[in-house]
């Protein structure tokens, strides 16, 4: 019997903050980052969920000979010659604003305020928006793809974007489920989809009546 040849996967020495990292190749900048003990915040990614690299709170900068850019931990891989601060004045920067638009949807989050502590945001900077949901598709990616159900789905665009449960679907999945829930860094997902059940309506109804 002939056996295939495995394939080997290369390791490659990177810096975070000052300090050597080894990964290996296909690793993302985060994926490094937390095997070596070392924080990046992040609000859209799951390591069961495909990387979606939306919310962009994991921003880094990265620089490659010479080079510096700002880019997302969660979807960058590393590569050879690679040096990532994790913090910089430009990244916080970067962070803070991101905060600030996030907490005109979800002023209470605690996971935001904590976040906004950190980055010195301003929680009221902007004019609050009608719906909580940060469009992390944290829900909506955990129930397609861990899940397998789809029964909370985007709707709408734009600013309108947000999240509604698919009342065929949730009727009988959802009761017994609930996972999504604790996922959503707003906290406000599972308040959303017990009042859209019991009022038997959709949520953006819901949302802009809890807001005016
Ligand atoms: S409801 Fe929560 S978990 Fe779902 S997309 Fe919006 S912010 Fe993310
Ligand atoms: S955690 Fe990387 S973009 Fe959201």
């Amino acid at each position: 019997m002939i056996m295939g040849k495995q394939k080997k996967t290369k390791e490659i020495i990177i810096q975070i903050d000052g300090k050597e990292v080894k990964a290996a190749e296909g690793m993302t900048v985060l994926q490094a980052a937390q095997r070596a003990d070392i924080f990046i915040p992040t609000l859209c990614f799951h390591e069961k969920l495909e990387p979606y690299g939306l919310c962009r709170i994991c921003t880094v900068e990265a620089e490659v000979r010479g080079w510096t850019k700002y880019v997302a931990a969660c979807l960058y891989p590393v590569e050879r010659d690679l040096i990532v601060r994790t913090r910089s004045e430009k990244v916080d920067k970067i962070r803070k604003l991101i905060l600030e638009f996030l907490l005109a949807h979800a002023p209470n989050s605690p996971q935001l305020l904590e976040l906004a502590k950190e980055y010195g945001a301003d929680r009221d900077r902007f004019e609050k928006e009608s719906s909580f949901c940060i469009l992390c598709g944290l829900c909506v990616r955990y129930c397609a793809e861990v899940k397998k159900k789809n029964a909370v789905g985007f709707v709408e665009c734009g600013s309108r974007r947000e999240i509604q449960f698919i009342p065929e679907i949730a009727a009988t999945e959802c009761i017994n489920c609930k996972e999504c829930f604790e996922l959503c860094p707003t906290s406000f997902l599972q308040a959303a989809f017990v009042l859209a059940e019991s009022l038997g309506t959709n949520l953006h109804l819901i949302m802009s009546n809890m807001s005016s």
